[in-house]
């Protein structure tokens, strides 16, 4: 079943018009949120930032949280998903095409459906490979923005090769994944981007924070470079979907001992704690 507007309908009657504003010009924001046992994971903090994205490309939402709550509840009920995700997004309507903003009035598109999705278990205890690739990406990565082509390229670079993930970097400093924030750990510290416009302020990573504070874990919200990540003892990615995930070997060598490390595996355990 899909979400369009305040309408839940099956797959084959949900259709959006090609002058769709998100479709001609990715003219719309998104939120994909994780459903642990049929519940909503960090919803507030989810509904936040849709409503922190929408103001900063100045979207109005076609309902109030408590009705988009409401409704995603619904179509959660319908599914019956246990483990998995919905995705949400909302466009600036449909409209002839203009690059302005269409006439006042016009209605915002909401679409979301929900998947089931098992937690990625293997990688989680194995870790993964990464890449390291220059962001191309726009200078507001904070927006939960459908303009995702600069991550897509990325992510399809990693594939090709055969790694994992793709870490993005600005001039040698590293910003986040194609699609998760990164953070390292050396001696003991964990360090990662600080959630400005340079990256998306993950709700993983909110809560992986608060975590390592409540823990004694000393983090630091800085900048970091290239040089720092190779010479890292431990690094990790957050994100949604893939939670905690280890990265065992960047460009082809060890990160560490080339295993998911100590503070990765505390952290792994205290996000699984959260999670219900
Ligand atoms: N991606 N950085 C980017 C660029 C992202 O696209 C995401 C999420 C994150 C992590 O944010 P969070 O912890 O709130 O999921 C960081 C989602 C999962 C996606 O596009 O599929």
């Amino acid at each position: 079943m899909i979400l369009i507007d305040d309408r839940i309908v099956p797959e084959a009657e949900a259709s959006v018009s090609y002058l769709d504003r998100g479709y001609v010009f990715g003219d719309g924001i998104y939120e994909v949120i994780r459903v642990y046992n049929g519940r909503l994971y960090e919803k507030e903090a989810h509904y936040d930032r849709l409503v922190r994205s929408a103001g900063e490309i100045g979207l109005s939402l076609p309902y109030p949280i408590e009705t988009l709550d409401r409704l995603l509840q619904d179509l959660l009920g319908r599914e019956a998903v246990g483990d998995g995700t919905v995705y949400l997004q909302v466009t600036r309507g449909v409209a002839p095409r203009t690059h302005a903003f269409p006439p006042a009035g016009t209605k915002p598109v909401l679409v979301a459906y929900c998947n089931e999705l098992a937690r990625p278990l293997d990688t989680i205890r194995d870790g993964l490979t990464a890449i390291t690739r220059p962001d191309i990406r726009w200078l507001r990565c904070d927006i939960k923005s459908l303009n995702l082509l600069g991550s897509v390229l990325a992510k399809q670079e990693a594939v090709e090769q055969g790694a994992g993930d793709v870490i993005l970097h600005r001039e040698g400093t590293v910003t986040e994944c194609s699609a998760s924030n990164v953070m390292i750990v050396k001696d003991g510290v964990v360090f990662t981007h600080p959630a400005d416009h340079f990256i998306l302020h993950g709700i993983t990573r909110a809560v992986v924070l608060r975590l390592a504070a409540e823990r004694g874990i000393e983090v630091r919200e800085i900048p970091y470079t290239l040089d720092e990540l190779r010479q890292a003892d431990e690094a990790f990615l957050t994100s949604t979907t893939m939670e905690v995930t280890p990265i065992v070997r960047i460009d082809g060598s060890a990160v560490g001992s080339g295993r998911p490390g100590p503070v990765t595996r505390l952290l792994q355990e205290a996000f699984e704690a959260t999670i219900g």
